[in-house]
């Protein structure tokens, strides 16, 4: 991606503009420049992700299941070694003694990544699957 930067000049409401102005404080941005910069940069690979599924994406599929339900550990270790082409990593956390928290970092088309992810909501136990673009 190229450096160039160019100004712009926007007409957004007011209101709009002081929740921006909250967050780019609450948040410690830079400016509220850097803060429209990453809010454009994210709507814009949201919208890439809806309209073109063979492109490439990467990203964190973050799963918390509960390890105790049947089946779920061979399952979703059968799925990762079935995705070994998308998944390029794992990390796995014991939160306690029944709940496990893992994340696959992933990096493929999407209609690898959304397949794997409605595959993993479906797995018994299985509480939250939350997929983020980068
Ligand atoms: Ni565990």
């Amino acid at each position: 991606m190229s450096d160039a930067i160019e100004r712009v000049s926007l007409t957004i409401p007011t209101e709009l503009v002081d929740e921006l102005d909250s967050a780019v404080e609450e948040w410690e941005y830079a400016s509220r420049s850097k803060a429209c910069r990453d809010a454009l940069r994210k709507f814009l690979t949201d919208l890439r992700w809806q309209d073109d599924p063979e492109a490439t994406y990467r990203g964190t599929i973050t799963l918390i299941y509960n390890h105790d339900a049947h089946h779920v550990t061979d399952e979703l270790l059968e799925l990762q070694h079935d995705d070994a082409e998308t998944i390029i990593a794992t990390q796995h956390v014991h939160v306690d003694d029944h709940l496990c928290l893992e994340t696959l970092v992933v990096n493929g088309s999407g209609e690898a990544i959304n397949r794997l992810v409605n595959q993993l909501r479906s797995l018994n136990g299985m509480q939250q699957v939350r997929f983020a673009i980068v």
